[in-house]
């Protein structure tokens, strides 16, 4: 298996900046910043830090950075990154953990394996939030794109990690371990996610799912095509008929005792190993994209092993349907009409409309295993990417007290989501002569229709769905995100499974 990510040691050290013995201390940078808090960095290199500021060559706009020698500071690390945050007062955790990345990746680009990354006090972040950003931003810099290359590729890893400059108890150590957890789940997504069609089979996505699953301590079922045949879930087969690979549903479940009583999650994710779009072909040009087509379950696999990881004390159940959409000679073809597992008819119109109806099935099979509250995370159209661009993914779904928990989820995440609506005057859409209702809605809307088919098969639960067909993908590289696929979504179901206890009963126990 190629190494695409590392785990480090993250620790939060309570010395002082000269005391920090590392290979490089990353220090955000505000506007108008004296830098009079960081005792010798004035005096380093000759007072090139805050001259580098006049001479323009480092202005402390947000993600600029600046590598210097330390050398007249009086520290024992000899190299400095100076990273802009911009004004200090609106500077935010997403802000921070964007920093750290940023960090991590430039003492990864100069082959240095020891970093401190250094808060600032005058950075008005709670000291938690702060600490648990700056984890995760680091991990999150120790990611490799290109681990398929086999000649000239060597990447340097970061080994050790002191947060700096934050003070307090076991509470922020806590949060400095939940940051790594969750920059190392997000890692994971993004690992399965930017795996080849070819290397990824639905058979193989299965089987790395559950050893993931299985090494946090997850319940692990696998249902195979028989069992899929059993449970009649005729939507996920009439996809999976088209290709010569069985299709498979991973099923994960978390069961911690003293579980909060009334609510069991199901987080539900597309797990598409390879669109070509079926009998509806999709065109040549970008096709290859669309292995990432599994990225919802893959956000779902890596999510559900850091809940176990974190001993969340909530229930939480976890269904991928996996398959390929492929135009082999049993394909489904346009026109034809299928049997869902809960017995609704649906006529296929577009072949290539297949994410909802292997969500279809997989909703109503977590609705069986007791899910209270459903969640699904899907790369599911690119009327969304229309709709909101490549940076925010699409949050549909009710009541509105369950979606404004996702939404909030989603922000302490640093997921950005935004609410779309799923009036009932689109459902006309998905009107069929001869079956219960149709797979599309065509163009207008897209998105909107695709979300509302969804909403047949999630019954009368809570239910939240993201699309993060624009989201799910970097076409280019920013100073803080590599290209390929970004994990999105894996933090914001790791955040709304922590927070159930706030909002919901008491513990059995
Ligand atoms: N996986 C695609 C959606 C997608 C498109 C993701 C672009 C990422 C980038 C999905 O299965 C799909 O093909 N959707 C169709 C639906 C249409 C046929 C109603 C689409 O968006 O074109
Ligand atoms: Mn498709
Ligand atoms: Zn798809």
């Amino acid at each position: 298996m190629p190494m695409t990510h590392r785990t480090a040691n993250v620790r939060l050290l309570r010395q002082s900046v000269p005391e920090l013995d590392a290979d490089l201390v990353v220090v955000p940078v505000c506007d108008h910043d004296e830098l009079s808090d960081v005792p010798g960095l004035a005096q380093a290199s000759s007072g090139e830090a805050l001259t580098a500021r006049t001479r323009g060559a480092f202005s402390g706009k947000p993600f600029e950075s600046l590598v210097l020698g330390t050398q007249g500071a009086g520290w024992r690390a000899p190299r400095v990154a100076l990273v802009g945050v911009g004004p200090a007062a609106a500077c935010t955790a997403d802000i921070l953990r964007r920093v750290a990345t940023i960090g991590g990746l430039t003492a990864r680009a100069h082959r240095l394996g020891r970093v401190a990354v250094l808060m600032r006090a005058s950075i008005g972040v709670a000291p938690e939030v702060a600490a648990q950003a700056l984890a995760e931003g680091v991990l999150l810099a120790n990611y490799d794109g290109a681990s398929l290359k086999t000649a000239d590729h060597a990447p340097g890893w970061l080994e050790e990690v002191a947060i700096a400059g934050l003070d307090g108890g076991a509470a922020l150590d806590a949060a400095v371990a939940r940051g790594v957890i969750l920059g190392e789940a997000t890692n994971h997504a993004r690992e399965l996610a930017n795996e080849p069609g070819n290397r990824l089979t639905p058979r193989v996505f299965a089987e790395r799912g559950a050893a993931l699953a299985a090494a946090a301590g997850l319940g692990v079922e696998v249902l195979d095509e028989t069992r899929i045949a059993e449970l009649k879930m005729g939507l996920l087969l009439s996809i999976a008929q088209g290709s010569q690979e069985p299709p498979r549903v991973l099923v994960l479940r978390h069961e911690p005792a003293g579980a909060v009583s009334n609510v069991t999650l199901g987080l539900v994710g597309k797990g598409i190993t390879f669109d070509t779009g079926g009998i509806s072909i999709k065109p040549a040009d970008n096709m290859d994209k669309m292995k990432d087509d599994m990225s919802g379950g893959a956000a779902v696999i890596a999510a559900m092993a850091a809940i176990a990881r974190l001993n969340v004390p909530v229930r939480c159940i976890g269904v991928v349907p996996m398959t390929e959409n492929m135009p082999g000679g049993r394909a489904i073809k346009p026109g034809d009409v299928v049997t869902s597992a809960e017995g609704k008819t649906v006529e296929i119109l577009n072949t290539d409309a297949e994410g909802r109806l292997v969500l279809g099935d997989a909703l109503w099979y977590a609705r069986q295993l007791g899910a209270t509250h459903l969640i699904d995370l899907a790369t599911l159209t690119g009327a969304c990417v229309v709709a909101l661009g490549k940076t925010t993914s699409g949050l549909f779904g009710r009541p509105q007290v369950w979606l404004d928990r996702v939404h909030d989820a989603t922000r302490r995440a640093g997921d950005r989501a935004w609410p779309m609506p799923i009036f009932d005057d689109y459902k006309d859409l998905l009107k069929s002569e001869i079956a219960d209702f149709t797979n599309t809605g065509g163009r207008a809307g897209g998105a909107i229709t695709a979300a509302l088919f969804i909403k047949e098969f999630a019954g009368d639960l809570p239910w939240a769905h993201l699309d993060i067909a624009g989201t799910a993908w970097a076409e280019e590289a920013k100073p803080y995100q590599p290209k390929g696929a970004t994990g999105v979504g894996v933090r914001t179901l790791v955040e709304l499974a922590l927070n159930v206890p706030s909002w919901a009963g008491a513990s059995t126990r």
